[in-house]
């Protein structure tokens, strides 16, 4: 009788394991299928560090932060490419989208003014990162890169 028990528990010790695995397999396979190269660049774009160091003659950033640190402001669209678009370009965690006017007016009245939708994105706001991730960037050059992606002038 207590073998019986005992090879009963074992061999639903085993069946456990058996299941487990099965359903750790499936969800594995399901996180699989979800992930398209899409939202695989999206994260990988969102779990980058804040910023780095990019030494003159380095090649990194595109060579577009060291560009600009001799050639003056950077070109809006150039900044929103790198730094907006991740987020901007699809409404990704809710942010107005490049060219929604209806969108950004919205947020005009929102904020009141140009001058506050700057400082929201200055300072961040809700998932919005301060400064957009580009924290090399100057208030000139979010003032100008909110005006590329919204049509809206101080
Ligand atoms: C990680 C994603 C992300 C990035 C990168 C990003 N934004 Fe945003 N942005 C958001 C989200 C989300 C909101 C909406 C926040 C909210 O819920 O009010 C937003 C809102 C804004 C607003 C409106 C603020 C307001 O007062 O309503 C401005 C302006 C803005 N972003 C500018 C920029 C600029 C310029 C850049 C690039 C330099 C940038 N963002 C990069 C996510 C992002």
């Amino acid at each position: 009788m207590k073998t019986t028990q005992a090879v009963n528990a074992a061999s639903l010790f085993v069946k456990s394991i058996l299941v487990g695995g099965l359903l750790a397999g499936s969800l594995q396979t399901f996180a699989a299928v979800e992930l398209d190269d899409a939202s695989r660049a999206e994260i990988v774009e969102r779990i980058q560090p804040m910023g780095h160091v990019c030494k003159i003659g380095e090649d990194c950033a595109n060579g577009a932060a060291v560009a600009s640190a001799s050639s003056g402001p950077r070109e809006p669209e150039a900044i929103f490419n790198q730094y907006c678009g991740a987020c901007h370009n699809s409404g990704l965690l809710g942010a107005p989208k490049v060219n929604d006017d209806a969108s950004w007016n919205a947020r005009l009245q929102a904020a009141g003014d140009f001058t506050g939708l700057l400082n929201n994105a200055i300072n961040g706001i809700k998932a919005m990162p301060p400064k957009g991730t580009c924290m090399d960037c100057t208030d000139d050059e979010i003032s100008a890169t909110i005006t590329y992606m919204s049509k809206l002038k101080p």
